[in-house]
């Protein structure tokens, strides 16, 4: 892209930038680097829109790198709960304990890269936005822009676009206009050309196809699996236990059950919840009854929903509490 491209990007940035709590408006003094990284570690996978209140709430409870350093793992992955991929929290914590113990952030790429949970677009990111670095931050959507404007599908030919784009000295305000273009104009679908200021650089757009770029692998279709998980009830509790600290939703609080297999449980079910992980489909399938033995507690029905339960187990409850309702009723 020329640079009258990326000038007419910045300028279109400065006028219409959304303002979120974790950015210094466009052109000011730099982000604060805590809340620069925490925010990018929030949005890596989850929408700005459901981000922004957590984002808001976690900063109100840890201030500060410091703060954060010293919580407790079950407070922050409680705080976590509902955000889903749980090593994002964990990482979270490991990444602040380390930072506390070295005195601050590392102030360029590769220093924070060597940081847990953070990869190069997340180091990219931080050191542009926080440190004014001329880094360049590509996640899928800087990638769908970069793709479109010069038409092109390989990886390799979109980071060296990229990388020919980002105006020095201001690496920061670029990679925010590039993730704002792409959030609100240059969607994945129905790409809004008509409100875009860089259309006219567009080589995608003068081929009249925007939307087929990049040109996408297909995509294989995620292998089913099974699991049970046991609703063991006393005196108006539930037994819930934490998972192994190491593996999916690990440290994260649950209901007991099997480990997850390729064959369905045949035992009837109370309910069942179809849930989507990264590379498989769950179905767990909620049984009555079993033993309350292990790392657990016995948590009130009616403070379940406080119990911090990740997405998974918190549909697996309301189905089942839907289920006896609607009994009830
Ligand atoms: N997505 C990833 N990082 C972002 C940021 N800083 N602002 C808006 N959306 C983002």
């Amino acid at each position: 892209m020329p640079a009258s491209a990326g000038n007419a990007l910045l300028d279109h940035y400065r006028r219409t930038a959304r303002r979120l709590p974790w950015r210094a408006p466009p052109g000011e003094r730099r982000a604060d680097t805590y809340r620069v990284w925490l925010s990018e570690v929030m949005l890596q996978q989850t929408t700005v829109a459901t981000v922004t209140p957590r984002f808001l709430r976690f900063l109100e409870r840890w201030p500060t790198v410091e703060a954060l350093a010293v919580a407790a793992d079950e407070d922050v992955l409680h705080e976590w709960a509902g955000l889903g991929y749980y090593a994002r929290a964990r990482n979270l914590i490991a990444c602040a304990r380390a930072v506390a113990a070295a005195g601050g952030f590392p102030d360029n790429e590769a220093g924070l890269r060597a940081l847990p949970g953070i990869g190069d677009y997340t180091a990219a990111a931080i050191a542009a936005i926080a440190f004014g670095r001329d880094s360049v931050a590509i996640d899928t959507n800087v990638e769908r822009v970069v793709a479109r404007l010069e038409a092109v599908s390989d990886k390799a030919a979109i980071r060296a676009a990229a990388a020919a784009l980002v105006p020095t000295g201001q690496a920061g305000d670029f990679a925010q206009a590039m993730m704002d273009l792409g959030a609100t104009i240059c969607r994945p679908k129905k790409p809004n050309c008509g409100a875009c200021p860089i259309s006219g650089h567009c080589k995608a757009y003068a081929l009249g196809t925007p939307e087929s770029f990049p040109v996408m692998a297909v995509k294989k279709a995620r292998p089913v699996r099974y699991g049970t998980a046991h609703w063991i009830e006393r005196g108006g509790a539930v037994w819930l236990v934490r998972r192994p600290a190491k593996g999916l939703l690990g440290g994260m609080p649950a209901l007991p059950g099997s480990d997850w297999g390729d064959a369905p449980d045949t035992v009837p079910a109370l309910a069942e919840v179809r849930h989507g992980f990264t590379h498989f489909e769950l179905r767990l399938a909620v049984v009555a009854g079993g033993a309350a033995q292990g790392d657990g507690w016995w948590q009130p029905i009616a403070t379940l929903h406080d119990a911090g339960l990740p997405t998974l187990y918190r549909r697996a409850v309301d189905a089942v509490l839907a289920t006896r309702n609607s009994l009830a009723a």
